[in-house]
């Protein structure tokens, strides 16, 4: 009866797309449970670098039927393109290995407008959001005015009500933000070609997992972004519009709790931010220049959506501990470890400091301020040069970068079940 799931333990781009890729060897359906086409998920298999947004990345494992859930925001031309550029490699998109939940959100050209409009108008207190139109979307859909995936099966009735919520969208771009407009006849029958490809797609998302569930079948549910991007319980309002935390697998997909039989929580070994808002543990020096990377790299610290160079600091166990809690994490898979070879010293916060005293849970009750002005506690380790990339069993891993896992299990009080030592599928380090 299990259900897996796995989810971003800090601002995103853990490396979450390759811990699914490769627990996906293992699962019956892999399902996508939140956020949108902001997600970027890199894969690196089989010769292939694969950047996916919002197909599930289990699509490189052919026994596994991929869906995307109910709690996303679906793009339809991101989608379209996305399964082009896979088909184009290969790989099956059809009706039978992709499925779409009926009760997925749309995310028309004009969410997409109006993030960007709404970002431009906030100036320097923008958000930095992808501008893919996520908020609005979410925003429709808690308005209870947005179309669903499933109205595609009427494809006319559906185009008819896309240049409605086009026109609607429109009234609000020009009135509000004086900006301009697009085509809602253009932009419908661009979407009725959409429904009528993807209609065969449409399933009851819910009953494709709970009916997998009662058979005894392996169900991972990929989490976007991460913890402190959730709506909730993140560091609002620099945050997403979605709940990444592991319950939101259950309502975005919706199955109950009792199914869950392990809580992956990703982590990469050092902390990035793309975006604006607080980051205690930022580097602003060359250390962060080196984490970043220069680009060259598809692993390299920019984004996958938006090529926006990501801030870099040091490893923030706070922000894992709390990750731990409100996902009720059973385990870290650490990722990127390989990145910090070759530094000589290694920094690491375990605690943040208030009037002098060491706090060490995170300070969700004192909000963005607290973040911004406490200071962390960092313990110092020695760094390893070893090239560790060829590295597969943790013991065969320098003393160093042990001593660095070994405190990170300590200090949060999970187990390190995998860590990942290069780009490639199977540079993994277990036990
Ligand atoms: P993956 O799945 C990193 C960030 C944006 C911004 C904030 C709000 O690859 O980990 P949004 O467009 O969602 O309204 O932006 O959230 N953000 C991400 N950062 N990885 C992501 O996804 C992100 N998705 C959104 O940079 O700060
Ligand atoms: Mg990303």
């Amino acid at each position: 009866m299990p259900a897996i799931v796995v989810v971003g333990a800090q601002w995103g781009d853990e490396g979450k797309a390759r811990v699914v890729d490769w627990l996906a060897s293992d699962a019956d359906v892999v399902a996508r449970f939140n956020g949108g086409d902001n997600a970027g998920h890199t894969v690196v298999a089989e010769g292939l670098t694969l950047k996916l947004h919002l197909v599930p990345s289990g699509i490189l494992r052919p026994g596994a039927t991929c869906l995307i859930g109910a709690g996303v925001v679906v793009n339809l031309r991101a989608l379209v393109k996305e399964m082009d550029e896979l088909v184009s490699y290969g790989l099956d998109v059809g009706p039978s290995r992709l499925k779409l939940s009926a009760a997925a959100h749309v995310i028309l050209p004009t969410h997409r407008a109006l993030d960007g409009a709404r970002e431009d108008a906030r100036g320097k207190d923008a958000i930095g959001t992808t501008k893919r139109g996520i908020g609005p979307a979410y925003a429709d859909k808690a308005a209870r005015v947005n179309l669903r995936l499933g109205d595609m099966a009427k494809p006319e009735e559906f185009a008819e009500r896309v240049a409605e919520g086009v026109r609607a969208h429109n009234r609000r771009l020009q009135e509000r933000y004086d900006a301009s407009t697009l085509s809602p006849e253009e932009i419908a029958a661009e979407y009725c070609a959409y429904a009528r490809r993807l209609a065969p797609h449409l399933v009851d998302g819910s009953a494709l997992v709970g009916e997998a569930l009662e058979a005894g079948k392996t169900v991972l549910c990929e989490g976007a972004q991460g913890m402190l991007l959730d709506i909730d319980h993140g560091t609002y309002p620099y945050v997403t519009s979605s709940s990444v935390i592991a319950g939101g697998a259950l309502t975005g997909l919706g199955f109950g709790p009792k199914y869950v039989s392990r809580v992956v929580g990703v982590a990469k070994a050092y902390t990035t931010r793309v975006g604006a808002g607080p980051f205690p543990t930022e580097l602003l020096d060359e250390t962060g220049d080196k984490l970043r990377g220069t680009g060259t790299n598809p692993w390299d610290e920019y984004g996958t959506t938006t090529g926006r160079p990501r801030r870099c600091g040091w490893l923030d166990l706070v922000i894992l501990r709390y990750a731990a809690r409100i996902s009720g994490l059973d385990e870290l898979a650490l990722v990127k470890l390989d990145v910090l070879s070759g530094l000589e010293r290694l920094k690491v916060a375990v605690a943040y400091e208030r009037d002098g005293e060491p706090i060490k849970h995170f300070p969700a009750e004192f909000g963005l301020e607290a973040l911004a002005e406490w200071r962390p506690i960092y313990e110092e380790l020695p760094g390893w040069t070893e090239d560790i990339m060829g590295v597969r069993k943790f013991a065969d891993l320098p003393a160093a970068a042990q001593a660095y896992v070994s405190l990170v299990e300590e200090q949060v009080g999970l187990p390190v079940t995998s860590v990942s030592a290069g780009p490639e599928r199977d540079q993994v380090v277990t036990p």
